[in-house]
């Protein structure tokens, strides 16, 4: 018990009384306690990735026997939300591929959602493009617009390709004189690809018919 007014120490002998300022003292330290425990608690937050792998937002780590063979239909990977698309050289001489484009064999992840405004586009293997059914924008298997009322390339995921050690063979590069990321070659003695959905490369603008800058 203590008497009405006189404050008493957390753990102190009762009868004892606190002064205003033994009591001031213990008020700032329990709120230091409480505030470096929110602090902590919000750089751990922060610190720990927030996606899991092989969820949308998260790595995706593919077996290098996943890729489709070069030249063939992207390969759809509806978990990650992205079309692999491995480009050979007979895609690198496609006709339709604008000049402002120029591309080099190898594999890109490409973001499945229109760079309009956001519809899902489809892969139109008649037309050998993708086509989105909202507007009309039309897309070659690298991700060149080619017509529509989008305004950029397709978007596309960083890639990284690691030989059976975990080392980093190759990965996305920013294309020399635009900010698309590169087509990413894929060295003999690799064995997987990760796939970072978190990491979204931007497509190059494009607004001319029939593709350019
Ligand atoms: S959302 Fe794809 S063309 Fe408009």
């Amino acid at each position: 018990m203590t008497d009405a007014g006189v404050q008493t120490a957390p753990g102190a002998e009762a009868g004892v009384p606190l002064s205003r300022r033994e009591f001031l003292n213990y008020l700032w330290g329990a709120s230091m306690a409480v505030f470096l425990a929110g602090a902590g608690g919000v750089t751990l937050w922060f610190a720990l990735p927030r996606f899991r792998e092989g969820e949308f937002g998260g790595v995706f780590t593919l077996p290098i026997a996943n890729l489709p063979p070069p030249d063939s239909p992207p390969a759809d990977f509806p978990e990650g939300r992205f079309w692999l698309v491995n480009i050979g050289d007979i895609t690198v001489q496609d006709e339709r591929q604008p000049a402002d484009y120029p591309l080099e064999p190898g594999v890109k992840a490409i973001y499945k959602v229109c760079v309009h405004l956001g519809c899902l586009y489809k892969w139109v293997p008649t037309n050998d493009r993708f086509e989105c059914p909202c507007h009309g924008s039309k897309y070659l298997k690298s991700g060149s617009r080619i017509d529509g009322p989008a305004r950029r390339n397709l978007d596309m995921f960083f890639i990284e390709v690691l030989d059976a050690a975990g080392n980093v063979l190759s990965r996305t590069e920013p294309r020399l004189g635009s900010q698309e990321g590169s087509s990413v070659v894929i060295p003999p003695e690799a064995v997987s690809l990760r796939i970072d959905t978190g990491r979204r490369v931007s497509g190059a603008s494009n607004s001319k018919p029939g593709g350019g800058i």
